[in-house]
């Protein structure tokens, strides 16, 4: 599918008068496939992601200044490389518009962790303040915007479920179906941070695969069959368990604590669990707060759409 056909429907936005609130939601990627390394350095992608229910929210005020601040529960994000400053900044350049705008983020989303925190807040402001102030921008426009800002950003202008190709950025929507087998998703972020770049960096070409994994699991999605453990490839993880042993140990003691299948989300650290019944998610989320873990219960959710159905 085109991405000039992908909706783009506000998020959820609660306004009054000169204050926006919006939620800006994470994601995993329950496939990875690395095709290969392109002349421009970044590598081809086949990746199924899906936004689940953990998220930052950003409240967004018109300010004096002629620009774009943000300050954050995290004073590490309050500068100006923060992508959803970026994400402001380049619509306004883009439009010349003259008003500023302050943004507070409240940080939930764990950062450097594989869950997209970032990228999903760059969208969120692209969508917010197109729907806030009416904006002139094309679905395309605001496509193309997007992927200048990072890989993953396109995703979150809708969200959901979708196969995503290319760098990331040609994103083909699925229908909002999830597996009842993974009704529920724990996620452990052990504590350490990773940097996108670096995973790719060191990856070797025998980790490259033909994509195979990431379109099987959309036409299997599509089609409502069943997934397979097998078929949840992330081409990113053998890489990341070597090089950091702490994401190892925690993928060692998450297996330990009962959970039957575990996979790296992107280039993490986050690892994520599926499971149909939250009470074995719960015994399995104790066992790892007694190890002192930080654990986050989730479930897929399409921001655009009321409801995901399960089969
Ligand atoms: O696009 P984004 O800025 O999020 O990517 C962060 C880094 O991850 C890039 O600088 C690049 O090193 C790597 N990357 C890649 N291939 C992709 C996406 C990201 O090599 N498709």
């Amino acid at each position: 599918m085109h991405n000039a056909r992908m909706s783009q429907k506000a998020q959820p936005i609660h306004t009054s008068g000169a204050t926006l609130f919006v939620r800006s939601y994470a994601k995993i990627n329950l496939t990875l496939d690395v095709l290969g390394r392109r002349a421009d350095g970044y590598h081809e992608l086949a990746t199924v992601m899906q936004t689940i229910d953990l998220y930052d929210t950003l409240c967004l005020t018109v300010i004096d200044e002629a620009r774009v601040r943000v300050t954050s529960t995290r004073p590490d994000l309050d500068g100006d490389d923060n992508l959803a400053v970026r994400a402001g900044q380049a619509l306004r350049q883009r439009l010349e518009l003259p008003q500023g705008v302050g943004i507070e983020l409240d940080k939930r989303i764990p950062v450097a962790a594989g869950l997209g925190g970032g990228s999903s807040n760059a969208a969120a402001v692209l969508l917010a303040l197109q729907q806030w102030w009416q904006l002139p921008l094309t679905p395309p426009d605001l496509h193309a915007i997007a992927a200048t800002l990072g890989s993953d950003v396109p995703f979150f202008l809708t969200g959901g479920l979708a196969l995503c190709e290319g760098r990331g950025e040609r994103v083909t929507p699925l229908a909002p179906h999830w597996p009842r087998a993974m009704r529920w998703l724990l996620l452990l972020k052990p504590t350490i941070g990773v940097s996108t770049a670096a995973v790719f960096r060191s990856l070797p070409a025998s980790d490259y695969t033909d994509g195979t994994h990431s379109r099987a699991v959309g036409a299997a999605l599509q089609a409502e069959r069943e997934l397979q453990p097998e078929d949840l490839h992330n081409g990113l993880e053998r890489g990341v368990l070597e090089r950091y042993p702490e994401v190892a140990q925690a993928r060692e003691d998450f297996l330990k604590a009962g959970a039957s299948f575990v996979r790296l989300s992107g280039s993490g650290p986050t690892l994520f669990a599926p499971f149909s019944a939250l009470a074995n998610a719960i015994r399995v989320r104790q066992h790892l707060h007694a190890r002192g873990y930080e654990t986050y219960l989730t479930r897929a959710i399409s921001p655009h759409a009321e409801n995901i159905l399960f089969f």
